[in-house]
């Protein structure tokens, strides 16, 4: 949770739940919101877990948007383990927000994502194995493979997110290869604690600094739930986040409507 404690009609400072980061900000920055994209990845993975019709994800996005989600996440992975290309068609005929893509910079996801136009598309490395994604995408590495398919979709008005690690490095190769916005992984920030969350959060808040300086958009995700969040949304240069275990999670035993507004609350 965030307090603000107003000092003058320009300043306010922003006090966090644990009263241990006390920092100035102006009014502009308290007024800001940040938007929450509500991944519903996790729906779809109950279905699947029995080849069912139940639960729909599209309902989901419904039930998300009217309790205060500011845009819609999915993942469709190569594999298909959750969101089906159905789902992804009937979310881009019924999300009136924002509609965003998780995918890997296949020739198979870039075509599908030409048909379908989601709103924005974050591009993110995928591996068979793993469990959820494992680590932001080496843009050093992986640059020349990512390129085309970035500048196809920004051509079709997509706005295009690459996901990546809290570095200098992959900010500045983010920038140059011609990205809007990046999506910084938080997964090290969520799994740490005390010290080693300390500078992992100083490291995020520095990413998104570059970033912004830079022109990019500033996003955030992976591993975010209702105790370390807060943090992060304070973060000044960071406008949106992607959540979606954490609440799909507390939709289980609180319901979805009451999981989002849980969370729209923390972050704004
Ligand atoms: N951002 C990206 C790029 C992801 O791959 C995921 C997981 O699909 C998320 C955000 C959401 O992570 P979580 O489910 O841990 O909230």
């Amino acid at each position: 949770m965030v307090y603000y404690y107003r000092r003058s009609s320009h300043e306010y400072t922003l006090i966090t739940t644990n009263w241990c980061s006390f920092v100035s900000i102006s009014r502009s920055e308290r007024m800001r919101t940040v938007r929450l994209g509500v991944n519903i990845d996790h729906v779809a993975t109950l279905r699947q877990a029995r080849r069912a019709q139940d639960p729909d994800p599209v309902a989901a996005a419904a039930l998300a948007t009217l309790a205060g989600a500011d845009g819609i996440t999915v993942h469709l992975r190569s594999d298909r383990r959750h969101i089906q290309d159905r789902d992804l068609e009937l979310l881009r005929q019924t999300v009136r927000t924002h509609l965003n893509l998780e995918m890997a910079a296949t020739e198979e996801m870039l075509d599908l994502a030409l048909r379908v136009r989601p709103d924005a598309v974050c591009l993110v490395p995928e591996r068979p194995d793993e469990v959820t994604t494992q680590g932001g995408l080496d843009l050093m590495r992986v640059g020349n493979r990512v390129a085309p398919v970035a500048r196809k979709l920004a051509s079709a008005g997509i706005q295009v997110t690459f996901f990546i690690e809290a570095e200098p490095s992959q900010i500045r190769q983010a920038k140059k290869l011609g990205g809007q916005a990046v999506e910084i992984n938080t997964d090290g920030y969520s799994k740490s604690k005390g010290r080693r969350q300390k500078s992992e959060l100083e490291a995020v808040v520095r990413a998104a600094r570059l970033a912004h300086s830079l022109g990019l958009e500033v996003h955030a995700g992976h591993g975010l739930d209702y105790h370390n969040v807060g943090k992060i949304a304070a973060v000044p240069e960071i406008v949106e986040l992607n959540i979606g275990h954490a609440i799909v999670a507390r939709a289980v035993l609180v319901g979805l409507d009451r999981a989002v507004r849980d969370m729209k609350k923390l972050i704004n």
